[in-house]
């Protein structure tokens, strides 16, 4: 049981930001993944996840046996997928409620509107969210932090399989870093999920504790370790990875069998 990424391969308008990139997350277990500003981290969330934007020109995504990459955003969610994004967006005129419930609805579980807002509440008191948002539209007027704990909070209500977490530290508080990172450590014990989770800085790992470390730079995997690297990275920084990492290049020909990015919710945001 493991989210596996193959010799993953990404271009962005010509220009390859994911050069054949491998990485397994088993279950239960949490990998952090660290890196320099744009070295792929979000590139790679959402190919993850189907953002449409990103030709797959190589390699595989498989969840727990599940092939994703060509599938639609919502087959992954279902499939056990879940993305809390770096920048989450406004979906004005949808509620919070209403996601979670058509979530639900999607994957076939009957969860009457009461069970729904019991679990709403637990998890909302549990990482100070405040629960009244629930009943208004996605992150529309809510700051940095509260639309990190609102992703936290969306998450626990779900409870995925594997979570992949893009700088969920950041813009948080000290107290809701706590909270929040204490939150999904016990995510990883309750129900096993696996995660990935992005981040520049081991404040995360305090609750959160990483079973491995990997470094990503110029799009590729070019170090792991365990724990001790993040302290190592934050003190030392990427000056010993520059070699590795050159640049992303040019790609003035398309490969063959590429696949284009998959529709996904993006489509029916307009992004
Ligand atoms: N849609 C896009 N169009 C053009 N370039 C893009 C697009 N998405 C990503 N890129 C480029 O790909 C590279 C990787 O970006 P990405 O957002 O994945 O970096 P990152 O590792 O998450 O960085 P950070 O630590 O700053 O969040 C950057 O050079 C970025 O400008
Ligand atoms: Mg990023």
């Amino acid at each position: 049981m493991s989210l596996s990424i193959r010799d993953l391969r990404v271009e962005v308008e010509g220009r390859e930001i994911l050069r054949g990139l491998s990485l397994d997350v088993p279950a239960g277990e949490v990998h952090a993944v660290m890196g320099p500003n744009g070295s792929g981290k979000s590139t790679l969330s959402h190919v993850l996840m189907g953002r449409p934007g990103y030709v797959v020109t190589g390699g595989s995504v498989n969840l727990d046996g599940v092939e994703l990459l060509g599938r639609p955003t919502w087959e992954r969610a279902q499939a056990g997928l879940f993305l809390a994004m770096q920048y989450p967006i406004e979906v004005p005129g949808v509620s919070i409620v209403a996601t979670l419930r058509e979530a639900f609805a999607a994957r076939g579980v009957e969860l009457s509107d009461s069970e729904l807002a019991a679990r709403l509440d637990t998890e909302a008191d549990e990482i100070g969210f405040d629960r009244r948002f629930a009943d208004r539209a996605m992150n529309v007027d809510l700051s940095g932090g509260e639309r990190k704990r609102n992703e936290t909070m969306q998450l626990a209500v779900l409870r995925p399989r594997y979570a992949v977490l893009d700088e969920l530290d950041s813009g948080l508080d000290v107290d809701a870093l706590r909270l929040v990172s204490a939150r999904i450590a016990r995510a990883v014990v309750e129900w096993g999920m696996g995660v990935l989770a992005i981040t520049h800085y081991q404040r995360l790992f305090t609750e959160l504790a990483p079973t491995r470390v990997h470094v990503l730079a110029g799009g590729t995997i070019v170090d792991e370790g365990g724990p001790e690297l993040a302290e190592e990275l934050e003190r030392s920084g990427y000056a010993a990875y520059a070699a590795a990492a050159a640049p992303p290049t040019a790609v003035s020909v398309r490969r063959a069998g590429a696949v284009p990015g998959s529709s996904g919710i993006d489509d029916l945001l307009g992004l």
